[in-house]
């Protein structure tokens, strides 16, 4: 069957007085009122293994949200076991059949449990209410929405035939189990992983960040209710080694669906390489890795934009998107007029909890990555080439909460220029407005990550310019607007380079990588 383009699931706006404000307050109070117990799901089975870790709001420590259970090697082993012993019956169910469970799931996610998983987002991830609107809700149901529609389109395509001869091509799902490893920065791509392999007739073994479990297990939930049957998608918590040790030593190793850091990245693709001979068949590698995206301003820019694209860009989410805007390069002539626009910006946007809707900023998600972003902070109060233009104080004493901040430095290639820092820090460097093209190839070769960047200006040669020149340096490009928000079916997303296999998340580009096709000719 052919599913048509489902439309892009509306944004609420949460305003004062909505109703589903008032829902969505009603939820976050529910979930601090008590304290969850949150298992693994092997095999239709909830595992308790009572060697639990606390979950706590990133913005407010001192609360214990709930608890997982974590587990060892053995429930690897079992999740393994689980999903290979789903895989004849899921693999061979009609495709319009598991269709159905992906789509009541998006429908389920956008009335029942959209608060839920809003509020498990906020406060386990601390997401201000917009930010979780736009990725647990909208983003998460886009993304089961529209690859069931782009899946429909790709069992579709046929091969010819001819008088005599009957062609087609059947669309399999891998042999074998696809390990799912998903990250803390959004629930969109923390269900998308293992659902768009699933999708496929694929079966799963799914590793969260232990950072968005909280949210994790609501989606899991949900999949469950929708219909998803015993073993298809094995939710576990294990340490990272643990998992890489059982999975990729395992001869039904098929596929990893990965997005994480790049370090953790090259390591998994270097065992699976070390193992290669073990496996029935090559395995799929799919992953999202780093980014140290740009905003380069030409001189014609309009100023506006300019200041928008770079404070909503680097500051939504306190910086922790691998889109986030990180480095911008501002032209002389409009340096002055950004700056201090910028600076304006940054002191409307309050930080706080999440459960004050005014606060646009929130906590970063724990204790490590807020030392390690306080540590490059330092450095730049430190170092002769940088100078604080805006933020640049921090706090842990109740939560993990950094000011947005803002360096200026006269070196190009000042540390804060070329690393990714995954924080609510912007590095600007002023170059001279009449170096358009030299400053285009220092922003392509800058960096080792290709993820995403932006061009503002006005002038439409510039655009062109920059738009051909940075082929290469951003596998999502964006004219006049800031380098994040890419929305499912519209702007698919993902990057080269260091930044991933730019295997596109939420289209047909990524589904391909989870099915095997097998060309049937009949002749007679
Ligand atoms: N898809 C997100 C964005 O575009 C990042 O992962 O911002």
């Amino acid at each position: 069957f052919e599913y048509a383009a489902p439309a892009n699931e509306p944004v609420l706006s949460y305003a004062p007085g909505s109703p589903e404000r008032a829902a969505l307050k009603k939820q976050l109070a529910a979930f601090k009122a008590e304290v969850a117990d949150i298992p693994m799901y092997i095999g239709g089975n909830e595992i308790r293994t009572g060697n639990t870790v606390d979950l706590r709001p990133p913005h407010e420590i001192s609360h214990k949200l709930g608890h997982f259970h974590m587990g060892d090697a053995s429930h690897v082993k079992d999740a393994i076991a689980a999903a290979l012993a789903a895989r004849e019956k899921w693999a061979a169910m009609d495709w319009e059949s598991r269709a159905g469970i992906f789509l009541r799931a998006a429908d389920l996610l956008a009335t029942k449990y959209r608060y839920h998983i809003n509020a498990a987002t906020m406060l386990g991830q601390s997401k201000n209410p917009y930010q979780a609107e736009i990725d647990s809700a909208c983003e998460l149901i886009d993304f089961l929405r529209f690859n069931v529609h782009f899946l429909s389109q790709i069992y579709r395509q046929q091969p010819i035939s001819s008088p005599g001869v009957h062609n087609r091509v059947e669309y399999r799902p891998l042999e074998g189990f696809v390990l799912a490893v998903t990250p803390f920065n959004f629930t969109a791509i923390a269900g998308n992983l293992p659902t768009s392999a699933a999708m496929c007739g694929n079966v799963v073994v799914w590793k969260p960040a232990n950072t968005q479990v909280f949210a994790a297990q609501v989606f899991m939930k949900v999949m469950i209710e929708a219909g998803l049957p015993a073993g298809v998608i094995n939710l576990v918590y294990a340490n990272g080694p643990v998992i890489g040790d059982v999975c990729f030593a395992d001869p039904h190793f098929a596929g990893i669906h990965f997005t994480g850091s790049t370090g953790v990245f090259q390591t998994m693709w270097k065992t699976i390489g070390e193992n290669i001979h073990k496996y029935k068949t090559y395995p799929r590698i799919v992953g999202e890795t780093g980014g140290k995206d740009f905003v380069l301003v030409h001189k014609s820019a309009d100023v506006d934009v300019a200041t928008i694209a770079l404070a909503r860009g680097a500051f939504e989410y306190q910086g922790q998107k691998c889109s986030a805007a990180s480095r911008a390069y501002i032209p002389s002539n409009l340096a002055d007029q950004i700056k201090s626009k910028l600076v304006a910006e940054l002191n409307t946007m309050k930080m706080g909890s999440t459960e004050d809707f005014s606060n646009f900023i929130n906590a970063v998600i724990d204790e490590r990555s807020f030392d390690k972003i306080a540590k490059y902070i330092d450095n730049a109060k430190k170092d002769a080439s940088a100078t604080i233009l805006a933020g640049g104080n921090y706090d842990k004493a109740t939560g993990y909460f950094i000011e947005p901040t803002v360096i200026v430095t006269t070196d190009p290639q000042y540390v804060t220029m070329r690393e990714e820092i995954f924080g609510p820090v912007l590095t600007i460097y002023v170059y001279d407005a009449e170096q358009f093209e030299e400053t285009i190839k220092l922003v392509d070769s800058t960096s080792e990550y290709a993820l995403t960047g932006s061009i503002i200006a006005q002038d439409r040669y510039a655009v062109e310019l920059a738009t051909h020149k940075l082929v290469n340096s951003a596998g999502n490009f964006y004219i006049n607007d800031k380098p994040t928000g890419a929305v499912v079916g519209q702007q698919p997303f993902g990057g080269a380079r260091a930044s991933g296999t730019n295997d596109k998340a939420g289209s047909m580009l990524n589904l391909y990588r989870w099915l095997s096709a097998r060309s049937i000719k009949e002749t007679f």
